[in-house]
């Protein structure tokens, strides 16, 4: 390692400095996470070799197909966070209740919500996936229940995600700018090869699901029939636009060279309040894309500022380059 490196523990550590009172717990909590998406990047770079790919043969609670790698990864999060003593409780999007910590551990401060594997349907075909992360601060004292966690995302203290792709990287904020960390695989360690990054304000370039095309709502369908009308159309400039079907790979690539992502409300998701969740995938990248200035919306609110009412609620999911956002806003209130 070079000595103008950066680890991400040490950059976590000068954070922590900046936190009146704080005890180190947190910087642990990281170490543990680290540990987990290390465990994950491992098992997902390895796939076929480990038996690790192909269906687990069961449905979560929100009646999707779990991959073996979901199950995989999720234990994998639970078992290297469990014993850290930072933590009061742990939520994850394959569990359908909030998973305590057990008596035999000592019970901490902190609340950790996670997508041990989003974008699944990618594993088998060896596109990237990714882990997605979010921490709030319980209650002192009882044992954290369920109401505990029914906190907007402007409460949390940090959210990150991993990134298994050609690298690994890592991808968090504090709430003082994102930074992004690559895996050096020969010592095992995460630098911080992209400080603090920023999201370039105008773009042409956008992600969504046009098989839902004819689900849509008006103001979307007019914003998108605009992009897609390119040079001849209102916009007068050509768009660009990509569908990875990983949010993190999709996030990670807003936040190299902007971008917006859209997973909006339409006809065929309304009844569920849309199709990604706030919890474990909108709360943490609206605070990431914030961070770097970009900006993060149903359409209709700022997705940090919905009071959750359940833990595996869905919504409306539209973020990136913010004079996108807003034109997406601003069609929205039309
Ligand atoms: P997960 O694999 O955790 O269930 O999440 C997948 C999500 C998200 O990553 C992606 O943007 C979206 O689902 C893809 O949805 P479609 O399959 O409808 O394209
Ligand atoms: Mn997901
Ligand atoms: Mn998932």
């Amino acid at each position: 390692m070079r000595d103008d490196q950066i680890t991400i523990t040490h950059f976590i550590i000068e954070e922590q400095r900046r936190i009146p009172g704080a005890t180190g717990d947190f910087t642990s909590l990281l170490n543990d996470i680290v540990t987990a998406c290390k465990v994950i990047s491992n098992m997902v770079n390895k796939g076929a070799l480990i038996g690790v790919l192909g269906s687990a043969g069961s449905d979560n609670v929100q009646g999707e197909v779990q991959k073996k790698l979901d199950i995989i990864s999720n234990e994998v999060f639970i078992n290297a966070n469990l014993r850290g003593g930072h933590l009061g409780a742990m939520a994850s999007e394959e569990m359908d209740e909030i998973f305590p910590i057990p008596a035999s551990v000592p019970r901490g401060k902190y609340l950790l919500l996670f997508d041990p594997l989003d974008g699944s349907s990618n594993i088998d075909v060896n596109v990237s996936v990714g882990t997605i992360f979010s921490i709030l601060r319980g209650p002192d004292g009882a044992a954290p229940g369920l109401d505990a966690f029914m906190q907007p995302g402007t409460k949390q203290i940090c959210a990150g995600y991993a990134v298994y792709g050609p690298s690994t990287m890592m991808v968090l904020t504090t709430g003082h700018g994102t930074n992004g960390f690559t895996l050096d695989q020969d010592i095992g360690e995460f630098i911080l090869t992209h400080p603090d990054l920023r999201i370039p304000e105008e773009t042409g370039e956008f992600a969504i699901n046009a098989s839902n095309m004819r689900f849509w709502e008006p103001p979307v369908r007019r914003w998108v029939d605009e992009c897609l009308a390119g040079t001849e159309g209102p916009r007068g400039k050509d768009f660009n636009m990509r569908w990875i079907a990983s949010m993190v790979a999709e996030v990670h690539r807003i936040l190299t060279r902007g971008g917006v992502f859209l997973y909006p409300l339409d006809s065929k998701n309304r009844e569920k309040g849309g199709r990604l969740r706030l919890m474990y995938e909108a709360n943490p990248m609206s605070f990431i894309i914030e961070q770097a200035g970009g900006m993060s919306s149903t359409g209709r609110q700022r997705i940090m500022d919905i009071e959750p009412t359940a833990l595996h609620q869905r919504v409306p999911v539209i973020l990136g380059s913010k004079r996108e956002v807003e034109r997406l806003i601003s069609y929205h209130e039309a």
